[in-house]
């Protein structure tokens, strides 16, 4: 098998006991593709179902992530979370700069090389999200505006084997998002792979890119299939674990095709 990365994130949905719930249905959904080769499953749930999760998790290779964490190892920022807390609840992962952390949060390419920076010390691997906004796509400034946030985000990060990058149109994420064409993405991808090249040379074709957005049971088989995409992140149609699972055998069987 191919490298392949597939996983989730609930964004503010499921109790700590939905996401054992979860972890729990996706063990037993998924037996035979838990530790499958180059197959890496990754879910990322609120911060109070980490650490249920990561113990429901443990003894396998799924790694459970944090959504989102402050630059700072400790201090008086009320309601933020530092590297350390996620690292001591079980989290093996971290996302950073999710669209809406973006545009909700005001979180700036800047913020988001601080936080790099402190999650990688702590042995966090990175989860980092890039995507252009309706907008700038209109525009046709999307690679530009992508190269941009991966320049900045990855300024003087040394270890691009410790990195995940997801591409997610802003445009194409959640509710009212419009999936992406696949050669646009494909297009987008190569762009960023140079980017990607440009930063670590030959140390980048080892760092995975995974496509995000709107993704479902019938169209990540497109998605899966573009021979620039390491996986794919997945939010809607895999908050519970039998799309989780769905989505992922569907993409593996198309790439299978390939
Ligand atoms: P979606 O979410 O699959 O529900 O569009 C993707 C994301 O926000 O990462």
């Amino acid at each position: 098998m191919r490298r392949f990365w597939f996983g989730t994130n609930f964004k503010m949905h499921h109790t700590p006991g939905e996401s054992r719930q979860f972890m729990h249905e996706l063990g037993a959904r998924a037996a035979d593709l838990i530790d499958a080769g180059d197959l890496h499953l990754f879910v990322i749930p609120p911060f109070t179902s980490i650490m249920d999760m990561a113990d429901a998790a443990s003894g396998s290779s799924v790694l459970v992530g944090a959504q989102n964490m402050h630059w700072a190892d400790d201090g008086a920022y009320t309601g933020e979370i530092g590297a350390r807390m996620l690292v001591a609840a079980g989290a093996r992962l971290v996302m950073l700069g999710h669209a809406e952390r973006r545009q909700q949060w005001g979180e700036t390419d800047r913020d988001l090389n601080r936080k790099l920076h402190t999650a990688l010390h702590h042995g966090l691997r990175v989860l980092l999200c890039v995507g252009e906004t309706a907008d700038e796509k209109q525009y046709g400034v999307g690679r530009e505006v992508v190269a941009r946030q991966l320049k900045i985000a990855l300024h003087a990060i040394d270890q691009p084997d410790a990195l995940l990058i997801a591409y997610e149109p802003v445009w194409s994420i959640g509710e009212g998002g419009t999936a992406a064409d696949p050669a646009y993405v494909a297009t987008m991808l190569i762009d960023m792979r140079g980017v990607l090249r440009e930063l670590y040379g030959d140390r980048s074709a080892d760092l995975p890119i995974v496509y995000g957005g709107s993704v479902n049971l019938n169209n990540c088989g497109l998605y899966a299939r573009l021979p620039g995409v390491d996986g794919l992140f997945v939010g809607r149609a895999a908050w519970q674990a039998d799309g989780f699972v769905g989505v992922l055998r569907t993409a593996l069987r198309a790439r299978e095709e390939i």
